[in-house]
Formats: C-alpha cells, structure tokens, sequence
C-alpha cells in the first residue's frame, strides 16, 4: 500500500495513525478525489474583513516580508496583497458549514486534539517561507498547484529566524519531501518538521491542524476548575515532625508530601471531569444567532421527540465526556458547560455527541429530564433541529 515510505496511496486511518501519525510526514494523493474548494476568494476576504476573525496578510516583495494582522478594512487588504502574498484566515470552520466535508474527513482523531480549519489563499510565489508548527496538521490542497518541501524534523531549541517580528522561519533545510500538490492531495506534517509551501499558481490551501496541551496549559486549566470546586480542601499535616536546625530549608519529605497531596488531586474521579471540561473550551464563542428567541419548552420538545426528528450540532462546538464513566449520571461538556443526565439515556446522548447528524424517531424513550436537557442544548444554540 505504500510506494514509498512518505507516500501513501490507499489510504487507511489505521495504517495512517499506526505508521505516521506524530511520527513521520507523508502525503496522500487524491484523499478527495474531484476536490471542490469550499469557498472562493471574495467569500475568503469577506471573512478576513470581520470583526472576530483571526486573520493574516503575508507577503514578499522587493526582498522584503512583511505581515499585516487583522482587523482589516478592505483598503487594508488591497494595499497589503503586495508581490508574493499569501492571505490566512483561522478558525473557518466556525463560519462556514460547507468546510464540514474536509474536518471530517479526519474525524479518526478525536475531537478534542482537533483546533482549527486555517484557509489559505496565496498569488503564484506566495508562501510564508520555510518554519516548523508544534502541532499536527493536514494540508489540503484545493485550487492550483503548490511545491511543497519537508525537512527531518528538529526540535525546540532549533534556531528560529524573524525576518518579520511577526513572522518565524527556520533556515533553509534539505527536503526530505519535495512535490508539486494537486487538488485533492494531502500533505501531513507532525510537530516540529519544517516545511514551506510555494504557490506554483494561484492556490488554495486548507490546514486542519490540531492541538496539543502542554503541562503548563494543564495545570492553568484545572486551576479554573479548582477555584468553582470545594472537594479540594485536604490539608498538609504533618504529625510526624522531627525538629529541624535549618528553619528555612523545605525537606525532602515535606516537598514528597505536598507533592502527593497533588498526586491525589490528579487521581480523583473528578479530575477526569475537570480536565475534559477544559479540553471542551474553544476560543470562538459561538454564534449568537444560534440560540433560539423563542425557546422551547421541555413538554415541547417531548412532543416533538415523541414524534421523531433530526437534530445536527451547530457550528463551533466541542462536545466531549470521558469515555470511563460508571455512575448514575452520565456528564458530558459542550464548549465548556456541563450537562448530566440519567445514565440510562447515555446510549442516546452518546450517539447525539458523536454523530453529524442524528435521526430521533418516534420510538426513542427518554427520560424526562433528558428532554429537558434537549431542549436546553437547543435553545442555548448548540444543536439546531433539522426538521
Ligand atoms: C500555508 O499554507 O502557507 C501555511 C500553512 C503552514 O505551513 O502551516
Ligand atoms: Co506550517
């Protein structure tokens, strides 16, 4: 199945994250086979222009890079889109539905690794020159033709250049991978492998990157959930005490004991909850004009359970649970909110969390608090009804 060490071409998700997956880049030819490009230039600099969205402008002209950075007016935009210019909007999949198709396609990966869609739109020459990403991605090629090249892979402490304050390059390296992407081609790049993508023509590019906390990120995040939580009150002590000559050192024992003190923090069921509420944070909230202004009732909703009907999530939600849950409720988190309901329903909202879409008919049995809590995740915006 494969050609060549970094070319796939029959794809297989397991054969991928077994063989590849934070271990090796490689491409993937034709993954979307007749690849239409989800959006165009106009609709991609309409995004840049609004006022939330995280987007960049860089270009490459008389030997010079220069980044301009959101907000941005359309003057902005045409006087920025100079020489070799490459225009980058973050976070699409939080505006556009019709990106759904390609994020998708890497559903493999759990949810909670996934970050963002990034588009790129770049004139013949434009590229953001030759740097590394600490996290995974997949780059789609859409319109066009782009030379991409990959290098072995280096690490934090490489040395990092900034021809542009706002821009980080690593220096030229040799090409472990160099090839001319078509539409539909995939390139997968883990952390820390340097590459450079150079439009060949007018391209688009589509970056479904990921994430990854880092300890520091951890610690920070319980920390919130630590402050709205009172099980954590257990003190140091320390009855076995032995008189000290050096009142200002801090023994070995009593730093194992706070540590431990820790560890048990770490171990408690709780943790499990804490740390998948913060994984279920995102950074766009999402789109006001999803919650409903005339909510429904929960005896609404039973009735329109009762007589079956299909139900998506809508753009920007994160749900997530910890898989090993073994009590009465069973909790899961939309973009930070916690949400419990009887265990008995857990099969139902499993399918609702995991699937794009889901068909509720007539025969479904839920509890009746569960319909409330339906139509709570509705009228807050988090999944619109179909029909
Ligand atoms: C690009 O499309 O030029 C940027 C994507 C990347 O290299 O991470
Ligand atoms: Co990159």
């Amino acid at each position: 199945m494969t050609s060549h060490t970094y070319d796939i071409i029959d794809f297989d998700p397991e054969v991928f994250v077994q063989q590849y997956w934070q271990k090796k880049p490689c491409i993937i030819r034709k993954l979307f086979p007749n690849f239409q490009d989800p959006v165009d230039a106009d609709t991609l600099a309409g995004l840049a222009l609004e006022e939330d969205v995280d987007a960049r402008i860089v270009s490459f002209a008389d030997e010079q890079w220069d980044v301009h950075q959101s907000p941005f007016t359309a003057d902005d935009i045409n006087e920025s889109c100079v020489g070799s210019w490459t225009l980058m909007v973050q976070g699409v999949d939080n505006y556009l539905p019709q990106t759904k198709a390609l994020t998708e396609k890497f559903a493999f990966i759990p949810h909670w690794r996934f970050d963002d869609l990034l588009v790129t739109y770049s004139v013949a020459g434009g590229g953001v020159g030759a740097h590394y990403d600490e996290y995974d991605v997949f780059i789609v090629q859409g319109m066009g033709q782009r030379r991409w090249q990959v290098g072995h892979k280096l690490n934090s402490s490489s040395e990092k250049l900034y021809p542009h304050a706002h821009l980080q390059q690593v220096k030229p390296f040799e090409p472990i991978i160099d090839i001319v992407m078509l539409p539909g081609d995939v390139l997968y790049i883990p952390p820390f492998y340097p590459h450079q993508g150079k439009s060949i023509t007018e391209c688009f590019n589509y970056s479904v990157g990921f994430r990854a906390p880092n300890q520091s990120e951890l610690l920070q995040g319980l920390a919130d959930g630590i402050l709205d939580n009172d099980l954590l009150t257990k003190r140091f002590c320390d009855p076995h005490r032995v008189i000290t000559h050096k009142r200002s050192a801090v023994n070995g024992h009593d730093i194992f004991v706070l540590k431990q003190l820790m560890h048990q923090f770490i171990d408690l069921d709780e943790t499990d909850y804490l740390l998948t509420e913060m994984l279920s944070k995102t950074y766009h909230p999402i789109h006001d004009e999803y919650a409903l202004e005339s909510p429904h009732s929960s005896a609404e909703m039973l009735r329109m359970v009762n007589a079956g009907l299909t139900i998506a999530p809508n753009l920007g939600i994160r749900p997530l649970y910890p898989e090993h849950q073994t009590n009465e409720f069973f909790v899961f988190f939309i973009n930070g909110r916690r949400y419990a309901v009887d265990a008995l329903d857990r099969p139902f909202f499993e399918r609702l969390l995991n699937e794009t879409k889901l068909k509720i008919t007539p025969s479904e049995r839920l509890q009746f608090s569960s319909v409330n809590i339906l139509a709570e995740l509705v009228n807050e915006g988090f999944y619109e009804v179909l029909d």
